[in-house]
């Protein structure tokens, strides 16, 4: 590729190469009795290691390099001891630096005692971004993908949250524009060469309502269902798309193996 995105795509390329390697190297660890502190730890060296720097330490007051979320936490779960059990789903998401520029990405863990419902909420939420992604090109627009994505999770039963959403990234962690995980078919702006965001819906068993902890981060269901997340960070190329977070072992949903 010789444009003039080109130099900008090959930053992304790795800073989201080492975000989804760190997810790939932490699968072997994100299993019942690890608490969230000792993944945030590993991440962070390992980062570190190679030669990036975990975003979401320092940011805006965040004070762990990397947010898990489990069961009835939307988003922007802040590890702590809680150690995982069998019956969690958690969702762990990183954000890399490197050379300046990002890399974000998270997938869902789940373990033995997964009931049908949490696997299938767990299904829908990866489907429903890859549906959302494989529409990518130049020309379609932001609402296409918001419509993708919310007409197949409505299908199901679930509900699209609409407090949080995917975001530009580039050299900026968050950059405009917002990309919202529900709306409608030919609206909103249009998609164009060299554009990078993220895509990363996050899905409820129950209602879209969320609320914000008093620690100010910790976003939870309203209802307490269950709520599930898988993000992707991408790039619009002159004919198609190119996803920047794939995993390097083949590691798409659960189970990991
Ligand atoms: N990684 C999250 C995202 O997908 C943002 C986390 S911000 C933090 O945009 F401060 F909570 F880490
Ligand atoms: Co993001
Ligand atoms: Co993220």
């Amino acid at each position: 590729m010789s444009n003039d995105f080109s130099e900008k795509f090959e930053k992304m390329r790795i800073a989201g190469k080492l975000a989804s390697k760190t997810l790939d190297m932490l699968t072997d660890f994100i299993k019942p009795g690890i608490s969230t502190d000792e993944i945030d730890k590993l991440s962070y060296e390992f980062i570190k290691d190679n030669g990036g720097y975990s975003a979401p330490l320092y940011y805006r007051g965040f004070n762990k390099s990397l947010c898990t979320s489990l069961n009835r936490v939307v988003c922007h779960g802040i590890p702590s001891d809680r150690i995982l059990t069998e019956s969690d789903v958690v969702n762990v998401d990183i954000t890399t630096i490197v050379n300046d520029y990002y890399g974000d990405t998270s997938r869902m863990f789940s373990f033995g005692d997964v009931s049908v419902k949490a696997k299938n909420l767990i299904d829908t939420t990866y489907e429903s971004m890859m549906r959302g992604i494989k529409i990518l090109k130049p020309g379609i627009r932001l609402g296409d993908i918001g419509f993708e994505i919310e007409s197949f999770v409505e299908e199901k039963g679930f509900s699209v949250v609409r407090d949080f959403c995917g975001h530009g990234i580039s050299n900026a962690f968050h950059e405009p524009p917002n990309i919202l995980h529900y709306g409608e078919k030919n609206n909103g702006l249009e998609l164009s060469p060299g554009m990078t965001f993220t895509i990363e819906p996050m899905i409820n068993e129950g209602k879209y309502d969320v609320k914000v902890l008093n620690d100010g981060w910790t976003a939870v269901t309203k209802d307490k269902s269950l709520s599930a997340q898988f993000e992707h960070t991408i790039g619009i190329t002159e004919d198609s798309y190119e996803i920047f977070t794939e995993s390097v072992k083949g590691y798409r949903k659960p189970p990991y193996n």
